[in-house]
């Protein structure tokens, strides 16, 4: 019977959890979280099991990913049934694939619960279809910082060419360097951008720009929680509905 879980957390909000989560965290006895899990998901864990922070948040001193696999493998080598818990999917820029292989090493069997992910989230809030027939019909999934912490090696012109929505997770703070490229790229300047941070949490705001502006939105709003950047044609018809009243505090 397996015993250990890997389970997508969803973008903050507990009422995105999945049933299935929830069933599995009211029934964990240790849970290993990162920091995007959030307070209120942490509150609906059986009150009897042992919550280990493991605290990946980008940016933020965090337990390192070998430290995370050792206590994971650790925790299930106990027999307890262990909740690995990863905002959004744990499959989407996760750390997901060294945990799996420390588990499978181990030969320890998990199972995995896929959860909402913040490109899905960050459109719910914006009223927008990511996909959208005869504009947008494809998606790219887009790390804005790579490992060293600077700008990944995407092919810009690639993207920019595919004419698809672009979701860019962790870039806030290299979006200038983002936006260069894609404007080199052939991007047009006032391709619609915007930048949701804490999608569908306490503090949830929406900037709304373009390519060319987004950057100096989100540079003077300085936000402090996640931050998910969409990118494309579709975005044109983002609402202007109460919820980008909301913008980050300038
Ligand atoms: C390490 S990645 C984890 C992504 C996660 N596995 C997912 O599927 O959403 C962290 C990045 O996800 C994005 N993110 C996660 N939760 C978010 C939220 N509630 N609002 C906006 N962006 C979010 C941000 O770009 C953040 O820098």
């Amino acid at each position: 019977m397996t015993r250990v879980f890997l389970v997508g957390s969803g973008p903050g909000d507990p009422d995105l959890l999945t049933v299935k989560a929830l069933r599995l965290l009211q029934t964990a006895e240790v849970v290993l979280y990162d920091s995007l899990a959030g307070k209120a998901i942490l509150a609906l864990a059986n009150p009897a099991a042992e919550l280990i922070d493991v605290g990946k948040r980008c940016g933020k001193t965090s337990t390192a990913q070998a430290e995370i696999c050792r206590l994971l493998v650790a925790a299930a080598r106990t027999g307890k049934r262990v909740v690995r818990l990863k905002g959004g999917d744990a499959m989407i820029f996760g750390r997901a694939t060294e945990e799996m292989e420390a588990l499978r090493a181990a030969g320890i069997g998990f199972e995995v619960v896929p959860g909402i992910t913040a490109a899905s989230a960050a459109a719910s809030v914006l009223q927008v279809s990511l996909t959208r027939r005869e504009i947008a019909r494809s998606l790219h999934i887009l790390a804005g910082h790579g490992a060293e912490s600077g700008l990944p090696a995407h092919d810009w012109v690639a993207l920019t060419r595919s004419g698809g929505t672009l979701a860019v997770y962790m870039g806030s703070k290299t979006l200038p360097g983002l936006a260069a490229h894609f404007i080199e790229a052939g991007m047009a300047p006032e391709m619609p951008a915007l930048a949701v941070e804490n999608a569908s949490m306490p503090g949830q705001g929406v900037l709304r720009g373009s390519i060319a502006t987004l950057p100096r939105l989100v540079a003077r709003a300085a936000p402090t929680g996640p931050v998910l950047v969409l990118i494309g044609a579709a975005l044109a018809d983002a609402t202007e509905a109460e919820v980008l009243a909301a913008s980050f505090a300038e």
